[in-house]
C-alpha cells in the first residue's frame, strides 16, 4: 500500500523520517535460534527502523568479502528494513591481525567492527584505523579494557556491592574511549564510539569534539532508560519513582547487558551529551538471545537486552519529562546516523508515531525471536503504528490504547 501522509496525521499521528540503527544484531549466519535477517528485519519495522546495521559477530563472523556480497543478497523476500552489513576488524574477531578491510569495503560493508571482542592491541588498533581511513569508511568501536572488566557481569557500584556480584567498572570503558580517540587523533580515521554508558565517556567525546577530531558517538534507549538499580529489581525508567508494585526480583538476566546499565548521575549525563550535541545517534544495541542463553544464572547468562521494538517508548519517555526536546531525539535516530555513516537519509521511508498510545510490552507480540527485555509486562508510552520502507507501507500496527497495568 502506498503510504499517505495526511490520512496518518489526520488520525494526530506524528510522521518522521525513518530511523537508521547504527548498532544491531541480527545472528545470522551462525545463531539463527536468537534472530534472523527476516525476523529481526521485521522487528526493525515493528520499531520505526527502516534502516539497520548487522554487528558481525556472527558465526562465522562476517570477515570475508564473500559473505558481505551474500548476505547483501539474502532476506529481500519479505518486508522488512534495509540492512547494511558491518565487517570485523580483525580476522574471525580474534584480534591478531587484520581483516582485508579495503576488500571488505568494496563488497559494500559500511563499517569495521569487533563489537563485543575490541581490539585489545593498540598497535593493530592503530593499524584498523590507517586502513578505515583509507576505505573512508568508519570504525564502530566498542570500547572496553577487557583486563579491567575481567569478570564483571554489572556496573560496579553500591549495587552490585549489594548484590554481591563481580562489578564492570567505568574506567574500563573510559580508559579505552580515552585510548581510542588518541589514536584517532593521531591517524585522523573516522571513529565512531558505540554504546556509552558513563559521564566520564561523554565529557571525552566532548572534548574530542571541541578539538576538531572525526569521533563521533551513539548510545542506547536502555543505557538512557534504565539504571543499576534494575539488576536488583527496580522497574521505574530513570524519570519515574521507584513503584514498589512494578518491582520484579533481583538478578533477572534480562537486565544484564555490555556495557551494564549505570548509575543515575551517568543516565544524566548520556541525556546531557544528547542535548548538547556531543552524541550523535541512538542506536539500540539490539541483543537478541535465544531463552537457553538467558534463563540461566545470571553469571551464566549471556549479554543482551532485544532493543528494536521498545527503543521508541523509552526515549519519548524522556522527552515527556524535558530531558531533550523531541527534534534533539529525532535527529538522533535519523540524520544523526546517517552521517556517521556518511549515507543519505533515504527520502521515502517514514516513522508514524502514535506518542499517546499506551501499551503492555508482551513476549508473545514480539516480532524479534529474543524476548530478552526486563520491560515484558511494563507499560510504556508511544509506540510505532506504521513504518514505510521506500513510499510503501511496510508495517502497520493497530495504535492501541491497552488497559494500563493495574498498579495497585
Ligand atoms: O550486551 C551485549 N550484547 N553487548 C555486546 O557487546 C554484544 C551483544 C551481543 O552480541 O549479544
Amino acid at each position: 500500500m502506498r503510504f499517505d501522509r495526511h490520512a496518518f496525521e489526520a488520525k494526530g499521528h506524528l510522521v518522521v523520517p525513518g530511523f537508521i540503527d547504527l548498532h544491531a544484531h541480527l545472528r545470522e549466519p551462525g545463531f539463527e535460534d536468537s534472530e534472523t535477517i527476516e525476523t529481526g528485519r521485521r522487528a526493525a519495522l515493528r520499531g520505526g527502523f527502516t534502516t539497520i546495521c548487522a554487528m558481525p559477530n556472527t558465526e562465522p563472523p562476517i570477515d570475508s568479502p564473500g559473505l558481505v556480497k551474500e548476505l547483501l543478497g539474502r532476506g529481500h523476500g519479505v518486508n522488512g528494513a534495509r540492512v547494511h552489513y558491518v565487517a570485523t576488524i580483525t580476522r574471525g574477531r580474534k584480534g591478531r591481525e587484520l581483516a582485508d578491510m579495503v576488500e571488505l569495503a568494496a563488497a559494500g560493508a559500511v563499517a569495521f567492527s569487533d563489537d563485543g571482542s575490541p581490539v585489545q592491541d593498540p598497535r593493530l588498533f592503530r593499524s584498523a584505523l590507517e586502513y578505515a581511513r583509507v576505505t573512508g569508511r568508519p570504525v564502530i568501536e566498542h570500547p572496553e579494557d577487557l583486563a579491567l572488566s575481567a569478570k564483571g557481569v554489572m556496573h560496579e557500584g553500591t549495587v552490585s556491592a549489594r548484590l554481591g556480584l563481580p562489578g564492570i567498572p567505568a574506567a574500563a570503558e573510559e580508559t579505552a574511549v580515552a585510548r581510542d580517540i588518541a589514536l584517532a587523533r593521531m591517524t585522523g580515521a573516522r571513529l565512531h564510539l558505540t554504546h556509552l554508558s558513563t559521564g566520564g565517556s561523554i565529557d571525552l567525546v566532548r572534548r574530542a569534539k571541541a578539538d576538531g577530531l572525526p569521533v563521533t558517538c551513539d548510545v542506547t534507549p536502555h543505557h538512557l532508560a534504565m539504571t543499576d538499580e534494575w539488576v536488583a529489581g527496580s522497574r521505574a525508567l530513570a524519570w519515574e519513582v521507584e513503584d514498589e508494585a512494578l518491582r520484579a526480583g533481583p538478578y533477572e538476566s534480562s537486565t544484564k547487558v555490555n556495557p551494564p546499565l549505570r548509575g543515575r548521575a551517568d543516565v544524566r549525563a548520556l541525556w546531557a551529551g544528547l542535548v548538547d550535541g556531543t552524541v550523535d545517534a541512538i542506536a539500540t544495541d539490539h541483543a537478541p538471545h535465544a531463552s537457553v542463553k538467558k534463563e540461566v544464572e545470571f553469571d551464566q547468562a549471556a549479554f543482551g537486552i532485544s532493543g528494536f521494538e521498545t527503543a521508541v517508548a523509552l526515549v519519548l519517555g524522556g522527552v515527556g519529562v524535558h530531558w531533550a526536546a523531541l527534534g534533539t531525539v529525532i535527529d538522533a535516530l535519523t540524520v544523526g546516523p546517517a552521517r556517521v555513516l556518511g549515507i543519505e537519509v533515504p527520502r521515502d521511508d517514514w516513522t508514524v508515531i502514535d506518542r499517546d498510545a499506551e501499551w503492555i510490552v508482551r513476549a508473545d507480540e514480539m516480532a524479534s525471536k529474543g524476548k530478552n527485555t526486563p520491560l515484558i509486562g511494563r507499560t510504556l508510552t508511544g509506540r510505532v503504528v506504521a513504518t514505510v520502507v521506500g513510499g510503501e507501507v511496510a508495517y502497520e500496527g493497530e495504535a492501541r490504547v491497552t488497559e494500563a497495568i493495574s498498579r495497585r
